[in-house]
């Protein structure tokens, strides 16, 4: 190693001091977060069409916090800060409702779903979907995941050119079913669970639609669904009350280890057992937030690996050769969710005035957290627009400075089993295969309701099979 990377590597890492937390009255009557100079529609617009670029130049303009004015009410706050995120995350969850409350998620997932509520209601729905969650139960899935990802890339052709990213939808989409409905292999045709799949794979299709994308934005704040979306939920309810209700009737429902039944099963403080109200939100709500997060995190790793020659013949040879395996695959995954978080911002919105290092805004400000910019910062990442899998060696990903699966009370449910598929899943494609990029340019990004995904699907190429 050169003197020169010898140095950059003995740098301190670390982002200057900014406190955050609730505000005093003497925070607020400083000037607040610099605004972006743009009128509203040229904002909105911009933000829709070309989000990535659009948040690094004005963080590049204007600095850590600056404020945005789209279609979320009030004006929101965006920040970069790891003081900010854990502020935020470390508040007590009274204080800082969620966005996701009033985003196009809202109308789908219904009310009740733990990714919408708030307060007591949100905390009580957390701890009954968490035991199925847990890094142990997870342990029963590592061989069903295997299995259908052995099967999924079995079928992936040699020499031409193919989008990764709907192959890992099928492979997300069998796990969670299997995991939730406790269905291995294929889901048989006919059955109330064989048409459930089947809409959530045709609604998938349909959301990246131009009619969709508009929906989504129609959708913005509502409790109730809009156009598009409306259709949409009338499906989902035909397809899923009839799996609880036949669920219901089950004998063995109290022995049975998939995650549906065990959260019919779970009683909240009072005993209530969940209603099929309930029930429906949480279900939809795992399989929506589960399969094609998961999915596209793995498509963005490859597409990443693929650009990165050193990067991915070095993490083949240690899965090939058995040299750290392991340790490669986890350093390339969180390379991958740093270079390419898959939900780029979170929100919340405090009750209370908030400061934000030289700022504070009043009570009620949406303040979203930009993952994305989180995750670019120099001062915590060198070189942040390269992916180095070996940035990791040595390192433990920060909790407010690395954060693709959120924090707090808000962390992601399901992010023990998004990295058990991850792991699997790159194993068994480093082991078995030999891929290149389909082009050199890296892929765009493309926001989808509240995902950033690979444009053109992550296409790459299978140059052998082994
Ligand atoms: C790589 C894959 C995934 C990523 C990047 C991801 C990311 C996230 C993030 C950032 C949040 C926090 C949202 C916020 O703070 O507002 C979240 C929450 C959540 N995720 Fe995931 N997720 C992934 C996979 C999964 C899976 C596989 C499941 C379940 C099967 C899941 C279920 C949930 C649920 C239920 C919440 C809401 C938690 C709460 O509000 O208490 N996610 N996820």
């Amino acid at each position: 190693m050169s003197a020169l990377l010898d140095t950059a590597a003995a740098l301190p890492v670390g982002a200057a001091p900014s406190p955050a937390g609730p505000a005093t009255q003497a925070d607020l009557d400083r000037p607040g977060p610099p605004e972006i100079p743009l009128p509203k529609h040229l904002q909105v617009l911009r933000f829709n069409i070309r989000q990535t670029e659009f948040v690094f130049k004005w963080r590049r303009e204007l600095g850590d916090t600056f404020r945005f004015n789209g279609m979320v009410a009030g004006r929101p706050v965006i920040t970069c800060h790891p003081d900010h995120v854990r502020s935020l995350f470390t508040a007590k969850p009274e204080l800082v409702p969620t966005l996701v409350s009033e985003s196009p998620l809202r109308p789908i997932v219904g009310p009740a779903s733990v990714l919408t509520a708030n307060g007591p209601r949100h905390l009580r729905q957390r701890r009954l979907l968490l035991p199925p969650f847990h890094g142990e139960a997870i342990e029963r899935y590592t061989q069903m995941i295997a299995d259908v990802c052995d099967r999924e890339i079995a079928q992936w052709p040699i020499g031409e050119p193919f989008a990764v990213a709907p192959r890992m939808q099928s492979v997300t989409l069998d796990v969670i079913m299997a995991g939730i409905f406790g269905i291995e292999g294929d889901v048989p045709a006919g059955t109330p669970e064989h048409r459930f799949r089947r809409a959530i794979e045709h609604l998938t299709t349909m959301s990246t639609t131009p009619v969709a994308q508009l929906g989504e934005l129609l959708n913005v704040g509502k409790a109730e669904p809009v156009g598009f979306l409306k259709q949409g939920v009338r499906l989902l309810d035909a397809v899923t009350y009839p799996i609880i209700k036949a669920r219901r009737k089950l004998d063995d429902l109290e022995t049975r280890t998939d995650i549906l039944s065990m959260i019919m099963c779970a009683r909240t403080e009072d005993g209530d057992l969940l209603s099929d109200e309930e029930l429906r939100d949480e279900l939809l709500t795992l399989v929506l937030a589960g399969f094609e997060t998961t999915a596209n995190s793995l498509s963005w790793t490859l597409e990443r690996l693929v650009r990165t020659p050193d990067a991915y013949e070095q993490l083949r040879a240690a899965v090939r050769e058995g040299d750290d395996a392991a340790g490669h695959i986890e350093r390339a995954l969180q390379e991958g969710m740093r270079a390419r978080p898959v939900i780029p911002m979170i929100g919340r919105r405090p009750n209370v005035a908030w400061r934000l290092g030289d700022f504070a805004v009043p009570a009620g400000t949406p303040i979203t957290m930009s993952i994305l910019l989180l995750h670019h910062r120099e001062d915590l990442y060198p070189d942040p627009f390269a992916f180095r899998p070996d940035r990791w060696v040595g390192r433990k990903p920060g909790t407010y400075e690395w954060i693709p699966f959120g924090g707090g009370t808000r962390r992601c449910l399901g992010a023990a089993l998004a990295m058990a598929e991850q792991r699997a899943v790159l194993d068994a494609v480093m082991r078995r295969l030999d891929l290149a990029a389909d082009r050199p340019e890296a892929e765009h990004a493309q926001h989808r309701n509240v995902t950033m995904i690979p444009a053109r699907g992550a296409r790459m190429i299978v140059r052998s099979r082994s």
